[in-house]
């Protein structure tokens, strides 16, 4: 009796484009290298795609301290990281990135989606601003002494040294790590994909299970990540804030100038955008791997830092 060809993705995660691959990315990919040949040599339709993670502000402020575009910079970026991976024999069949057309049809065509199903909502915040740069702070971006503990030079989500988590306004004495200068509280209008009102959804999908291909069931997470996933649910969802404002390096939010998806909204979709590509390129259908009643497999290998996101 022959097995029956089953049609797999694989992704690893996509590396950040403003650093050298480190062992931890390598372990990942060679992991999932191991599981790709693998599934290979047992005859399924497999592919393995990968890209790197271009757009947010480290990326753009790296451009800057470096005298360059932030285009050139993950252009560069992107040949030291497929060098790397290929010199150690990791067979992607496609390496792409996170900026490119394919990403922007396919981040644009979701999030209009959610806004017509109603899943995307405005909402005026208040939030660091350094008024010597001009541009709104990340939490990473904005430091000064623990809340808790008095520590100095601690970052504005965690400290360092009392394991305190805290919002970058509790601060004492905050300054900007990019220009030193004192932030100021600014308001402005930010786009939030209402991630609270799909918990049922979540709950069910996460602890669910597909029938495969050859007939058997796979569940959609295995039990370790379920667990993590249902001690955030419930815990109660947060709407999820999914837009930056200029200066920003990323994809601009269709109808709204100067706003910017953050880049955990595109980067993950960054995954379709690459195997789009490698679609185009080799003559794979993509439709056989995404539509709704594909019975195709999708595997994402990933740490467990970045599950939330994923999930
Ligand atoms: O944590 C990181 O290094 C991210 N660049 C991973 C992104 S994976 C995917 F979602 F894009
Ligand atoms: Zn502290």
């Amino acid at each position: 009796m022959t097995a029956q060809k089953r049609q797999i993705l694989v992704t690893s995660a996509l590396p950040y484009a403003n650093g050298a691959i480190h062992l931890g990315h390598m372990v990942e990919h060679i992991q999932t290298d191991i599981w790709v040949r693998f599934q290979k040599m047992r005859g399924h339709d497999c592919h393995y795609v990968c890209a790197d993670d271009t757009h947010g502000t480290p990326i753009m402020l790296k451009a800057e301290k470096d005298g360059v575009t932030p285009e050139a910079l993950i252009e560069r970026v992107h040949a030291e990281h497929l060098r790397d991976f290929t010199g150690f024999h990791i067979g992607y069949d496609n390496y792409y990135s996170t900026n490119s057309e394919e990403n922007r049809h396919y981040a644009y065509d979701i999030y209009r989606k959610l806004k017509a199903n109603g899943k995307i909502v405005s909402r005026t915040i208040e939030q660091l601003f350094d008024p010597e740069k001009q541009m709104f702070l990340p939490d990473r971006f904005v430091k000064g002494e623990c809340p808790k503990c008095g520590a100095k030079d601690q970052y504005g989500d965690s400290c360092e040294v009392c394991g305190a988590t805290y919002s970058p306004t509790e601060l004492k004495n905050p300054y900007s790590a990019v220009s030193g200068a004192t932030p100021v509280l600014r308001e402005s209008e930010h786009f939030f994909f209402r991630l609270g009102e799909c918990a049922d959804f979540l709950r069910e999908w996460t602890a669910g299970a597909s029938t495969l291909a050859d007939g058997r069931s796979q569940a959609h997470l295995q039990t370790e990540s379920l667990n993590k996933m249902n001690e955030w649910i419930d815990g109660g969802l947060q709407d999820w804030d999914i837009s930056r404002d200029a200066p920003y390096f990323g994809f601009e939010i269709p109808d709204a100038p100067g706003k910017y998806f953050y880049v955990w909204l595109d980067a993950p979709i960054g995954y379709m955008a690459s195997f789009k590509n490698l679609c185009e390129r080799s003559g794979l259908n993509f439709d056989d791997y995404f539509k709704a009643d594909s019975t195709a497999e999708l595997y994402h290998f990933i740490g467990k830092d970045i599950l939330y996101f994923h999930a």
